[in-house]
C-alpha cells in the first residue's frame, strides 16, 4: 500500500473541473484519506519545490531545453543564459508565482501502486505529450513555449508525487497526521481482501 499527493492547481478549481478530476482516481478504486481548499503561500511552496534540490530545479531547466530544440525554437530568444540550472531557477519561479494565484486542493491518495498508478492518471508534465484519456491529455494543450513566453509555467492543471520519497515528503509539507484518515472502502472490501 503507497499514499501520494495530487494537488489540483489554481487553474482547475477556477475551471470547475475538481470533480471530474477526482472521479478519475476514485473510480480506479483509490482512497482519499485527505483533502482541504487552501491558498498556499511562497513558504509552503518553497518546501514544495525546493530551490535548493539542485537536481530538481537543473531537471526543469534541461526539460525547457529540450522542449525548445523538439520544437526548432531558438532558446536565446527567451532565455540570456543556457545554462539548465539558471533556467530551471526561473521556471521554478514562475510555477510557485502561479501556484500562488488561487486556492489549490491538495489530496492525498492511498492504495496499492498508488503512486505509478496516479501518475499514469495524471499523464505527462506536457499536455502534447500526455495521452488522451489522462487528465493532463484531456484538459490541456498549453506548450513550454508559449508559456515561457508569458512568464509562466506550463499550465497542466494538476501535480502528483514522482517517486515514495517525493510522496512521503510532500504529504507532510500539506497535512498534519490528524487530517489524514483512515476507513474502509467498497474497494478494499471486495478488491482486496
Ligand atoms: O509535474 P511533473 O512532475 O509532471 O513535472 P516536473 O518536471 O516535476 O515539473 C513541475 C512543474 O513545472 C510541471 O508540472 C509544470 O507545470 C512546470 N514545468 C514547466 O513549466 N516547464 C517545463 N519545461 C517543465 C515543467
Ligand atoms: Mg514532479
Amino acid at each position: 500500500m503507497e499514499r501520494t499527493l495530487v494537488i489540483l492547481k489554481p487553474s482547475a478549481i477556477q475551471r470547475g473541473i475538481v470533480g471530474e478530476i477526482l472521479t478519475r482516481f476514485e473510480k480506479v478504486g483509490l482512497k482519499i484519506v485527505g483533502a482541504k481548499l487552501i491558498w498556499p503561500d511562497k513558504e509552503l511552496l518553497d518546501k514544495h519545490y525546493p530551490p535548493e534540490r539542485e537536481e530538481f530545479v537543473t531537471g526543469l531547466g534541461q526539460r525547457t531545453l529540450d522542449s525548445y530544440k523538439e520544437l526548432g525554437i531558438d532558446v536565446k530568444k527567451q532565455f540570456d543564459d543556457l545554462d539548465p540550472n539558471k533556467i530551471g531557477h526561473q521556471v521554478r519561479d514562475w510555477l510557485v508565482e502561479s501556484m500562488m494565484s488561487g486556492p489549490v486542493m491538495p489530496t492525498v491518495l492511498e492504495g496499492p501502486h498508488a503512486i505509478e498508478i496516479v501518475r499514469k492518471i495524471v499523464g505527462h508534465t506536457l499536455p502534447q505529450k500526455a495521452a488522451p484519456g489522462t487528465v493532463r491529455g484531456d484538459y490541456s494543450f498549453d506548450s513550454a513555449a508559449l508559456a515561457n513566453k508569458s512568464h509562466r509555467p506550463i499550465n497542466n492543471l494538476i501535480h502528483a508525487s514522482g517517486n515514495a520519497e517525493e510522496a512521503e515528503h510532500e504529504i507532510g509539507l500539506w497535512f498534519t497526521p490528524k487530517e489524514l484518515h483512515d476507513y474502509e472502502t467498497v474497494h478494499q472490501k471486495h478488491m482486496m481482501s
